[in-house]
């Protein structure tokens, strides 16, 4: 993969990376695109990270249809596909982590210990493996973005970030690849996140700017649908994702719930 890449620089052209861990929708094609339109050369990279995957989450299960995602890669006409194996990303005693301190502990890091310490540790072998000039996120991992933008600033990472928006079902239902854990019960209960979303922006849109009120509002929502278990709902800065009491800045709005095991989140910025 360095071999490659480096005859990429070497010939000046603009490298992008879309960093992933598989089982692709049109999200994922959605930063593929992205990447293709900004970038001379294009890498996709497909690995399921165990280290950003807690003891009792679901590593083991998570979809993977690799032969499916080249099919749809070769579509979007992606240079290269980078599917190491654990082995090669982690050497045994491997002990070397990439932890953004503070940052990683809120909203998904708060419920999901060692998470983000995962995805920095992996993301930034990555950047040095394939030494991108400008890396795709989505926003639907909106504390994932702010993680790695921090990451990069700190450590003068030379990559740019980009960031591209999220992509729903027509239901409006954020397209994830734990979707499909979801049974045809659980795919309408699930709407509860966007709808709860929807409702905090329609309040903010009508005067209200209350953090404490928004988030009531959502969580009435939620107490509509009870069989999806709520982790959280918080607004907070989307630099920093430090609370935030009152909506008088660009403010992120996420939420993460428990359909059944699966476990799904979502977000809006509410912008004055
Ligand atoms: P994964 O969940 O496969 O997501 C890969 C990228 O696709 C992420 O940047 C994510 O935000 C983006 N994405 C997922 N669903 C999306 C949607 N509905 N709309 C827009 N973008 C979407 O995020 C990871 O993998 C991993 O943590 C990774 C960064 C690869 C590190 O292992």
């Amino acid at each position: 993969m360095r071999a490659v890449c480096g005859i990429a620089h070497g010939t000046g052209k603009r490298l992008g990376l879309v960093p992933s861990m598989g089982a692709l929708h049109e999200g994922h094609l959605s930063l593929v695109r992205a990447a293709k339109g900004q970038c001379d050369v294009v890498a996709v990279s497909i690995f399921v990270n165990p280290t950003q995957f807690g003891p009792n989450e679901d590593f083991a299960k998570y979809p993977r249809t690799f032969d499916q995602d080249c099919v749809l890669l070769e579509k979007e006409d992606v240079d290269l596909i980078f599917a190491p194996s654990v082995d090669e990303m982690y050497p045994p005693n491997a002990v070397t982590v990439v932890t953004v301190e503070g940052l990683s502990n809120k909203l998904c890091g708060k419920s999901r210990p060692g998470h983000f310490r995962g995805v920095t540790t992996v993301v930034s072998k990555l950047f040095h493996i394939v030494e991108p000039d400008v890396a795709f996120f989505g926003q639907k991992d909106a504390a994932q973005v702010a993680i790695i933008r921090r990451m990069v600033r700190d450590l003068n990472l030379p990559v740019q970030i980009a960031v591209c928006p999220i992509v729903r079902e027509a239901d409006g239902l954020a397209m994830s690849s734990r979707n499909s854990y979801l049974n045809p019960q659980q795919r309408k209960s699930a709407l509860v996140l966007y709808r709860s979303l929807m409702q905090v922006q329609k309040q903010f849109e009508g005067g209200e700017h209350n953090s404490a009120k928004l988030i009531a509002t959502a969580k009435e929502v939620f107490a509509e649908e009870p069989s999806v278990r709520l982790d959280y709902f918080e607004i907070v800065d989307p630099g920093t994702l430090g609370a935030l009491s009152d909506v008088s800045q660009p403010a992120l709005v996420a939420v993460a719930a428990f359909v059944g095991k699966t476990r799904l989140i979502d977000n809006i910025t509410l912008r004055l």
